[in-house]
């Protein structure tokens, strides 16, 4: 099997994931649109619609056909574990004991998301680039955006980020991105680039969250429009 993977692997982070890397309060988020950008294959919009939440997920690969997903999620898994094998050591296992539980638990993630996108492509889940929402402004209370911006920029460019979060702002009064580190724990350049950037229109904070799987990643960013 091929164990390389050009470009974002399709993860499938879970709903309680989500609540510990954003700082999540479930109280206030009641009756508030949340958004999930990039939401890949995670069960976040599964799971919080189920409870009452209202929830949309963005990603690119939402135009494919369930069966077309179900079986990349498969197959990015199993690329995950086996590349993760050989770097045990740059993660904390602590949430999860070994590679066997984290397994269990992203593949009930996206069974979870599976079953949901089968019923909701196009509603919940819909296809669009980060760079394109294709919502008016101030739609969300919140957006999320989990494993994709830092941590891949070795591959998106300064260009992509400041792009990506310009648009997440337009569409959302909060935006709260995780992680802020690339691999080796190193922190990615773009945050203070980042930072610089928004000055003039938006309070831009560096908060710790109660989640460190990959070691260093224990943080996430704010950010308030102003
Ligand atoms: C590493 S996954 C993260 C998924 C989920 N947020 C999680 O934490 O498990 C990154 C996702 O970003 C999506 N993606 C990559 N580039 C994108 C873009 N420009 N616009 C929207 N989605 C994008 C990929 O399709 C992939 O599903």
């Amino acid at each position: 099997m091929k164990t390389k993977i050009k470009g974002p692997i399709l993860t499938a982070r879970s709903f309680f994931e989500y609540v510990k890397m954003f700082n999540l309060d479930l109280d206030l988020l009641k009756n508030k649109n949340i958004l999930d950008c990039a939401a890949g294959a995670s069960s976040f919009t599964a799971l919080m619609t189920s409870k009452g939440y209202k929830v949309k997920a963005l990603d690119l690969l939402y135009d494919k056909e369930y069966q077309f997903l179900k079986e990349m999620c498969e197959y990015h898994l199993d690329v995950l574990i086996k590349s993760l094998s050989s770097l045990k050591n740059h993660f904390i296992w602590d949430y999860f004991k070994d590679l066997d539980e984290l397994k269990k638990h992203r593949l009930e993630a996206q069974n979870q998301f599976l079953e949901d996108y089968k019923i909701y492509k196009g509603e919940k889940y819909i296809k669009a680039n980060l760079t394109d929402i294709p919502f008016f402004e101030n739609k969300f209370s919140l957006i999320l955006c989990s494993h994709l911006l830092f941590i891949y920029d070795h591959r998106l460019s300064y260009e992509f980020h400041l792009n990506s979060i310009k648009e997440m702002m337009r569409v959302a009064e909060e935006v709260r991105i995780y992680p802020l580190i690339k691999h080796r724990a190193m922190k990615s350049e773009f945050i203070r680039k980042i930072k610089d950037d928004l000055m003039d229109r938006a309070e831009v904070k560096i908060e710790n969250v109660d989640y460190e799987f990959r070691k260093g990643g224990n943080q996430m960013m704010n950010i308030k429009k102003i």
